[in-house]
């Protein structure tokens, strides 16, 4: 498969991961360029605690950043970019990824990854799957050596499902994250290009 990052992505069967057979159980998960008409949806579905996730709850947010992204460049940047998850063809989420600097800009950089998985939807090993195939997609179309992730000390889900994805815990980002009026500790995450080809 060698297609390049910023096109289309590649239709779902073409995409799904190879890498973790035996998933076959749950929705069919694809990751596709988000549309216009999904940041609604979006929007919507994060402008209540419930929707948002008990540990992703900052209050309400703007989206227009993300509109502006789309009319620009698709949201598919060299620096960022955004795709959206459907579920047996139905919207289920998006997911981003952002370059994260460790060093100089040039040779320094990973992809911090994010991931939203609308609460009708939570629960089915949705997340997991998008995150395996998130990771596949940014390895296979872009020149990372690292993919990083991080949660909530609390956030079990995505906890379960980094560690699912291939991620390895790398250590706690102390009071680094202020939401619903107090400091919550990060666990900080990652996958490696080395252990996605040995996959
Ligand atoms: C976190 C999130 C992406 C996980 O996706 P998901 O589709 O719900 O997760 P999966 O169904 O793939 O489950 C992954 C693992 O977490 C477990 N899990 C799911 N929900 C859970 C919960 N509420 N509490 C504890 N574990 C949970 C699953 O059992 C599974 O582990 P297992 O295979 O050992 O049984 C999704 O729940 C979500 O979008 N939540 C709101 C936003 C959020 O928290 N985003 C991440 C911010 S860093």
């Amino acid at each position: 498969m060698n297609v390049p990052f910023g096109s289309l992505v590649p239709p779902c069967d073409e995409f799904e991961s190879s890498r973790f057979p035996g998933m076959g159980q749950m929705a069919k998960v694809s990751l596709r360029p988000v549309r216009d008409e999904d940041v609604s949806l979006f929007e919507a579905e994060i402008s209540t605690p419930e929707g948002a996730g008990e540990h992703a709850w900052f209050g309400y947010r703007s989206f227009n950043g993300m509109r502006t992204k789309i009319a620009e460049e698709g949201l598919l940047g060299p620096d960022l970019g955004g795709l959206t998850v459907e579920a047996d063809g139905s919207v289920a989420g998006w997911v981003t990824w952002l370059k994260h600097y460790w060093g100089p800009e040039i040779t320094s950089w990973s992809w911090s990854i994010g991931i939203t998985i609308f609460a009708a939807f939570r629960g089915r090993g949705i997340g997991t799957e998008t995150q395996i195939q998130l990771t596949e997609y940014l390895f296979l179309h872009t020149r990372a050596e690292r993919i990083q992730a991080f949660t909530d000390a609390d956030n079990r889900a995505e906890q379960r499902a980094l560690e699912k994805a291939g991620f390895q815990r790398e250590g706690v980002i102390r009071n680094a994250q202020w939401r619903m009026g107090g400091w919550h500790d990060q666990w900080l995450y990652s996958i490696l290009r080395e252990n996605f080809n040995d996959k």
